[in-house]
């Protein structure tokens, strides 16, 4: 618990991110993260449904349940069903079946009263952070899926609920470290989204009541971590369970869809459906190369996805810093490994990096400024760490002081400080 002396108010911030969430509070004059799981302050948003025990697990507790074999299921990257139609599917859970949205009420809930605990107080009141878009060019989903969230956090037992672009938050705890004032480019690159502001920023602009005229651009992708690890397995993992694969039938190739949810996060459990094992080996009877079927059918078998999905994490987050790294993939069959390099992700992650890249020019013309113009670009958001990403961004502002924000805690402690202006 926070020492007794710091009253903490109860209000706070709360950033639900598709990877990694933190929560928020004002304790003196200074913002905290709370910890969320023993004493790490991010909670990864995921949550398993132990089979066994009856319980959900949540963060780190619930991917080593999954990775241990315990019966269950386990879900991540939640956050990117907003604003789609699958907000509104159920998942089967043994028996019973509930909606994804009450799976995200629980994930709040439990994030929730882990800060209360933490802090010794009750939190009605949050600025919740949301991206500058959920979903691409489409202004309706970008509002249900706040709805969805503003219904979310209220029934997780929030009874004020006001919303923060996640840039902006970032924005605003950078602002609190600078001593003077400038022009900044803060990117976000998280695991589901890829978001932008420039803004003007400073000590004595902190201060004023109204920042509209402060914010010079916003804008925002939905492409993130999540779609880096889903590129980087088609280009290396799935062609070792068939992706692409010749069919007896001249000209025919393996149906793609099974491989793209079989890669995405948020769609891996959707194939866990007898149906969908029996097809595959349907269509292993007809495949030239019937062994790389046989594999895919092993994954589903044995719910492997996540798993799978969770060595190509890792071996992009190796890439960061190695050149070479071999996905390790003795887990569908003795032996087999993916051989991954630096140029092969760079290359498979080109078209979406050089979005992000427009993406930057579009906001300077937003902005009304020419690059030079920009004196520092913020980074944050843990796909900031890949060096093709960080790079192409930073190569729009060239001449801008690069500053390494705090990758997992700047929005949520942003959005603390929000919170402090609109409940304080
Ligand atoms: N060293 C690294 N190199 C590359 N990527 C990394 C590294 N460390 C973490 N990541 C990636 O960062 C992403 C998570 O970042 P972050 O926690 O900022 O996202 P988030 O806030 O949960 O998502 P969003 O804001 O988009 O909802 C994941 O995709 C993870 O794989
Ligand atoms: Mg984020």
């Amino acid at each position: 618990m926070l020492s007794g002396d710091l009253r903490v108010p109860d209000f706070c911030g709360l950033d639900f991110g598709t990877s990694n969430s933190t929560l928020a509070v004002q304790a003196g004059n200074s913002t905290r993260l709370m910890p969320l799981e023993g004493d790490d302050l991010t909670l990864p948003s995921a949550i398993f449904f132990d089979f066994e025990a009856h319980q959900p697990r949540f963060g780190r507790a619930a991917v080593q349940a999954y990775v241990a074999g315990t019966e269950g299921r386990l879900m991540r990257s939640l956050k990117s069903v907003l604003g789609t139609s699958l907000i509104n599917e159920d998942t089967q859970l043994q028996t019973r079946r509930i909606p994804l949205h009450s799976v995200i009420e629980m994930v709040v809930r439990h994030i929730k009263a882990t800060a209360e605990a933490a802090c010794g107080r009750e939190l009605t009141r949050v600025v919740h952070g949301r991206p500058v878009h959920f979903v691409d060019g489409d202004d309706e989903a970008d509002q249900r899926a706040e709805d969805s969230l503003l219904g979310i956090a209220r029934a997780a037992g929030f009874k004020d609920v006001a919303f923060q672009f996640e840039p902006i938050a970032a924005a605003l705890h950078y602002e609190s470290q600078i001593e003077r004032e400038e022009v900044a480019l803060i990117a976000d690159i998280g695991g589901g989204t890829s978001d932008f502001s420039i803004v003007r920023i400073g000590p004595d602009r902190a201060r004023r009541a109204d920042r509209l005229d402060d914010i010079l651009a916003n804008d925002g992708l939905r492409i993130g971590g999540t779609d880096i690890d889903r590129l980087l397995s088609m280009e290396t993992v799935m062609p070792h369970l068939g992706f692409r694969s010749p069919l007896a039938t001249k000209g025919l190739l393996t149906p793609n869809q099974w491989y793209v949810d079989l890669a995405t996060w948020a769609k891996i459990n959707l194939l866990y459906h007898p149906a969908v094992l029996a097809e595959v080996r349907r269509t292993a009877r007809q495949a030239v190369h019937p062994r790389l079927l046989e594999r895919l059918a092993t994954v589903l078998e044995h719910q492997l996805g996540h798993a799978l999905a969770m060595k190509v994490e890792e071996a992009k987050i190796a890439l960061s810093s190695a050149r070479t790294f071999d996905i390790d993939l003795s887990m569908v069959e003795p032996g087999l490994e993916a051989p991954a390099t630096r140029v092969r992700l760079a290359e498979a992650i080109a078209d979406p990096v050089n979005r992000l890249a427009a993406m930057v020019q579009g906001c300077l013309v937003q902005a009304g400024l020419k690059p030079n113009q920009v004196d520092a670009v913020f980074l944050t958001g843990g796909s900031t760490l890949l060096p093709a990403v960080r790079d192409a961004i930073c190569a729009e502002v060239p001449e801008a002081r690069v500053v390494e924000g705090d990758k997992f805690g700047a929005v949520g402690l942003g959005l603390a400080l929000d919170a402090a202006r609109k409940f304080g």
